[in-house]
């Protein structure tokens, strides 16, 4: 049995397996119709969210399997004071596998070590998110056709953003690739990012100024600022807005740079920019499906 804490839980050639995984499903859906039949996923949300729990549900439905779950944490007996664990202890009773979010960083992986089912990290604080990553990866895949030799712009909320963490940690396993990091001073990826860097020998820069580094970009990941992981209501106004991204701004981007975002967003992306034939990030909200098919599908060791 295996959980997925981090991105890195999975090997270079299980994020393959799981992209040629997701063409499949993608190429003969009937295929994978009744694959998960009889089972059921449990979706235990303590924080909001749209994309990520109803593609993990709409995933489940697509296998043939089933779902049970709470959205927010006060439905649940979190609200009673039950912690995590036994929460998982016995969410295992009724379910095969179980994807959770939390704003705790590290509930889901106090959770997988006291599950007797696999644990899914849906989003833990401002910490990981390696489903988004899937969701990702497998768009950079169809639109570009690799993951080496890119230079991946992240932009905006580096420090509370979860969604870049993980990127940056997958990403940094390839060959040839190269970050730009652009955000303000105040919201710079957190070190242990960056010592993730160093140990791998990627290259990357930091900057304020998103405009200077737009030509060098193959890949811009826009990012909402985190306003629930502030503490003050002021730095989070002051802070939001920093990067607007509209339609001449990109006048210098690469006419094949892809534009994402994990989504929601806020005002980073102006809704001009939707019909740029740049534009992915609507395609990453169907691509995460399909990944997730396709890691339940592994970690079920279905066939
Ligand atoms: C992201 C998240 O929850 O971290 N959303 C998502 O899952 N697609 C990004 C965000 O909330 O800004």
């Amino acid at each position: 049995m295996r959980s997925i804490n981090s991105i890195t839980d999975l090997s270079v050639e299980e994020l393959d397996e799981l992209v040629h995984v997701a063409e499949d499903i993608i190429a003969r859906p009937q295929y994978y119709a009744h694959k998960m039949e009889g089972k059921k996923l449990a979706t235990l949300f303590f924080e909001p969210s749209t994309r990520t729990r109803l593609s993990f549900e709409a995933a489940m439905y697509e296998l043939g399997g089933h779902v049970i779950g709470f959205s927010e944490a006060n439905s649940s007996s979190a609200a009673k004071g039950e912690s995590v664990a036994d929460t998982v202890r016995t969410i295992s009773c009724y379910a095969d596998i179980i994807a959770m979010r939390h704003p705790k960083e590290g509930a889901p992986l106090v959770a997988s070590m006291n599950a007797t089912v696999p644990v899914i990290n849906a989003g833990d604080g401002g910490h990981n998110h390696p489903t988004q990553t899937l969701a990702d990866l497998l768009t950079i895949h169809r639109e570009r056709g690799r993951f080496e030799n890119l230079v991946v712009g992240v932009c905006g909320d580096l420090k509370f953003g979860r969604t870049v963490h993980s990127l940056i940690e997958a990403m940094s396993r390839y060959e040839g690739v190269r970050f730009v990091m652009v955000s303000p001073e105040e919201l710079k990826v957190p070190s242990y990012v960056k010592q993730h860097l160093k140990v791998r020998n990627m290259p990357y820069t930091q900057t304020t100024d998103l405009l200077s580094v737009m030509p060098e970009l193959d890949i811009l990941y826009m990012t909402r600022v985190q306003k629930e992981r502030f503490f003050n209501e002021d730095d989070y106004v002051r802070l939001k807005d920093s990067y607007i991204l509209v339609p001449e701004k990109l006048e210098t981007a690469k006419k094949d740079l892809i534009i994402m975002h994990p989504l929601p967003r806020v005002n980073e992306i102006s809704v001009a920019i939707d019909t740029d034939p740049r534009a992915c990030y609507f395609k990453q909200v169907l691509n995460g499906k399909y990944m997730r098919m396709a890691l339940m599908l592994k970690l079920l060791e279905v066939a």
